[in-house]
């Protein structure tokens, strides 16, 4: 599912600027989320996929201590110190890259690189352009400076410089669901023990994306204050149920609906969605392994719903998109993927309805907004790997 194009345009723009072969590329692809929305930092349970579009990162060791950095579609080149590894307030991109080589070394190395890195992940789109970035660095700076690194702790090493570099204090979602696709396939997480495991759709299915390009203000803001509820949420239960409560993912729908009274309305809300989530993500594996899939899509319409009214995660566009889909002949469900706030709305459709339906999905919205919404067929990919 690597983008050949996308590959050979990266060395010819690597070759050209840095005038020679990068020594090692490395590619990971983003992701969509299925069902289970913010249930990771709750150490609950996510269906995800690793997408047809995605990240590669190239690059040679230099001879000093000089890391040389370029966005390849914009080339624009940043340059740091390998043993100074900062964040950067200009050109946040830089940042990703830098907090995985701090990550990754250490704090630092003793020599530099050339790096490169150009992908086709449609920016603010929710699909994690920036895990792929970060796994795509990982994979082809391990390789460079030969470290081992296995999986989850290249996660962990992501995770880390979203939180450290760029503020956001996400999960670790995005990183897994990069690394671990399979062709075909959803990656099914604990984000409790963190083992996971890929699981068949079968041929009746299909996703579609729908971009709506909405990126509504304070993202980051908003997406750390929802943690915060859920984990005070958490330390409430705590206190009042019998058994150990050490995040949501302890708690039962049961519980939540006896023991709600003792917190603030809107945290006991913010607190049912992941709770319900972890339910809906349970169900949905006994759904999809009875071949189910008009029941697993109607609980990704449930899940958008929960996120709508509970956690107030949704946006009046992503909302136009899923209302659309539930009408639409041939979609059997359709959700808010990600953080919220915007980007993209997942469609569940049978393939052979993919076309219709991307049809009537972008013109509903244009209908609405004036101009439609991308949408693109999304196919469960290969997870990140070294070329
Ligand atoms: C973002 C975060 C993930 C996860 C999702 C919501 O994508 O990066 O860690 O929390 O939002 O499920």
């Amino acid at each position: 599912m690597i983008n050949k194009h996308v590959h050979d345009e990266l060395i010819q723009k690597y070759r050209k600027h840095f005038g020679r072969d990068p020594e090692v590329v490395a590619y990971a692809p983003g992701r969509i989320e299925v069902l289970g929305n913010h249930t990771d930092y709750n150490e609950g349970f996510v269906f995800s996929a690793a997408i047809n579009f995605g990240t590669f990162f190239a690059a040679a060791k230099s001879t000093s201590k000089q890391c040389r950095l370029v966005a390849g579609d914009l080339m624009k080149e940043v340059t740091f110190e390998a043993n100074d590894v900062t964040p950067s307030k200009t050109d946040t991109w830089q940042n990703y890259v830098k907090g995985t080589f701090a990550g990754l070394t250490n704090q630092g190395a003793a020599v530099g690189f050339d790096g490169m890195f150009f992908g086709n992940i449609p920016l603010g789109s929710g699909l994690s352009s920036s895990a792929a970035l970060e796994m795509s660095t990982g994979l082809a700076l391990a390789k460079l400076y030969k470290i081992t690194v296995d999986p989850v702790t290249l996660a962990k090493i992501g995770q880390k410089a979203e939180h450290t570099y760029a503020g956001c204090k996400c999960g670790l979602l995005d990183q897994i669901s990069s690394l671990a696709g399979q062709e075909g396939k959803l990656v099914k997480t604990d984000f409790r023990s963190l083992v996971y495991e890929n699981v068949e759709m079968g041929p009746d299915a299909c996703f579609l994306m729908c971009n709506t390009h909405a990126k509504h203000a304070l993202v980051d803001g908003a997406y750390n204050r929802l943690r915060e509820a859920c984990e005070t949420a958490a330390a409430y239960f705590a206190t009042v149920l019998r058994h150990p409560v050490k995040a949501l993912r302890d708690v039962s729908m049961a519980e939540w609906a006896l023991y709600k009274g003792g917190l603030p309305e809107t945290v006991a809300n913010r607190a049912a969605h992941p709770i319900g989530e972890d339910e809906r993500v349970l169900k949905g594996a006994e759904l999809l392994a009875s071949g189910d899939l008009p029941g697993f899509g109607a609980l990704m319409f449930d899940s958008h719903e929960s996120s709508r009214i509970l956690f107030q995660n949704s946006c009046e566009e992503l909302d136009v998109v899923v209302e659309a889909a539930k009408k639409i002949p041939g979609v059997l469900g359709a959700r808010l993927s990600g953080g919220g706030f915007g980007g993209s709305v997942v469609v569940l459709v049978h393939p052979r309805d993919a076309e219709t339906a991307s049809a009537a999905l972008a013109s509903a919205y244009a209908a609405k907004f004036g101009k439609p919404c991308d949408v693109s067929v999304i196919k469960p990919a290969p997870g990140a790997c070294v070329l």
